[in-house]
């Protein structure tokens, strides 16, 4: 029960301090952490702060623009780079899960790497860790945590690189770095996001990604998500997201045989993702979202509900 208002202020003058006249260098994912990091770092150093957002192809559906017109108009000095093409072709001919993730974080560290050459020199590196990955790092490197899925967020960054590391956020909890961002004035949508892996849609489209997959998954995600964002208890939801399954049925639209492939629509509860639940949500709203879709998107006849509890499942379905 300490006071945050006075923990961010102590924070952004400590923060002057240690980078002094140096510079800084940030990733911004579009998420809560890194995007309040991004703005906290501004507030403490402006333009010394270079935030860099990769764009890897793999967003949902306006969230580019979401995240980028947020942090220019809260002041930050802000690169976006446009990866889309380079990642989509490394990740030609790939369906293994993993193997997905290690592309993309490979991708993500050679294209940060770039940046940072080019607009260098940085002595300083941010990132929004906060406390449970530090536990939950500490756990794996004693081999108490067995790994289900790699998560390479930016966790793969380098010290190779010869950093600094500047973690502000090390001793925090979610729901802390969610009042820091009231605090600094960040909008809503950004407050209240939903947690979304840093290999995005790839690990949402089971099999090979293809551009005209991630269209299809967009489209439907993002019906999905218009109307859940309605519902009452929206609000107690983890995520809720769609899938594109690597399989065709058969159905009808008009007076002829379709034969399309099958969108999974995934809604949980939980506190910190390592165990949920599936919500139930109201067969009126689902079934809304399913006509919707199966009408608004052509390549979708079918739409699934997810009815499975992570464990045994886990929450994405790769
Ligand atoms: P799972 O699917 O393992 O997901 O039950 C637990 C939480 O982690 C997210 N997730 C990832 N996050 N990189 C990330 O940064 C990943 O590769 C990754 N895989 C899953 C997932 O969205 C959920 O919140």
């Amino acid at each position: 029960n300490w006071n945050l208002g006075r923990f961010v202020e102590e924070k952004i003058e400590e923060i002057r301090k240690q980078i002094g006249e140096n510079r800084v260098l940030l990733a911004v994912s579009g998420g809560v952490d890194s995007t309040t990091l991004a703005v906290l770092l501004q507030r403490a150093v402006g333009d010394k702060l270079t935030a860099i957002f990769v764009d890897h192809g793999l967003l949902r559906m306006g969230e580019k623009e979401e995240v980028t017109e947020v942090l220019k108009r809260l002041g930050v000095n802000l690169v976006v780079v446009d990866a889309e093409e380079r990642f989509l072709e490394k990740l030609k001919g790939v369906v293994d899960p993993e193997e997905k993730r290690k592309i993309i974080g490979h991708e993500f560290v050679e294209v940060f790497k770039e940046e940072a050459k080019k607009r260098g020199p940085f002595k300083f590196l941010a990132q929004g860790t906060l406390y449970p990955d530090v536990i939950e790092s500490a756990a794996s490197h004693t081999g108490m945590a067995a790994k289900i899925k790699t998560h390479h967020n930016v966790g793969g960054l380098p010290e190779e690189l010869g950093f600094e590391l500047i973690e502000p956020f090390r001793y925090l909890f979610k729901d802390e770095v969610r009042r820091i961002a009231e605090i600094l004035g960040l909008p809503e949508n950004i407050i209240k996001r939903q947690p979304f892996p840093g290999p995005g849609l790839a690990v949402r489209i089971l099999g090979e990604v293809t551009r005209d997959k991630l269209e299809l998954l967009r489209k439907a995600d993002c019906i999905l998500m218009e109307e859940i964002k309605k519902w009452e208890k929206y609000d107690e939801i983890w995520q809720s997201f769609a899938v594109l399954l690597p399989i065709k049925t058969v159905g009808v639209k008009g007076d002829f045989r379709s034969y399309e492939y099958v969108i999974a629509l995934r809604v949980v509860k939980s506190e910190d993702g390592m165990t949920a639940n599936f919500v139930e949500v109201p067969y009126e709203i689902l079934g809304r979202i399913a006509r919707r879709i199966t009408n608004e998107v052509s390549g979708i006849n079918r739409v699934v509900y997810d009815l499975t509890d992570k464990p045994p499942a886990t929450i994405e379905w790769e």
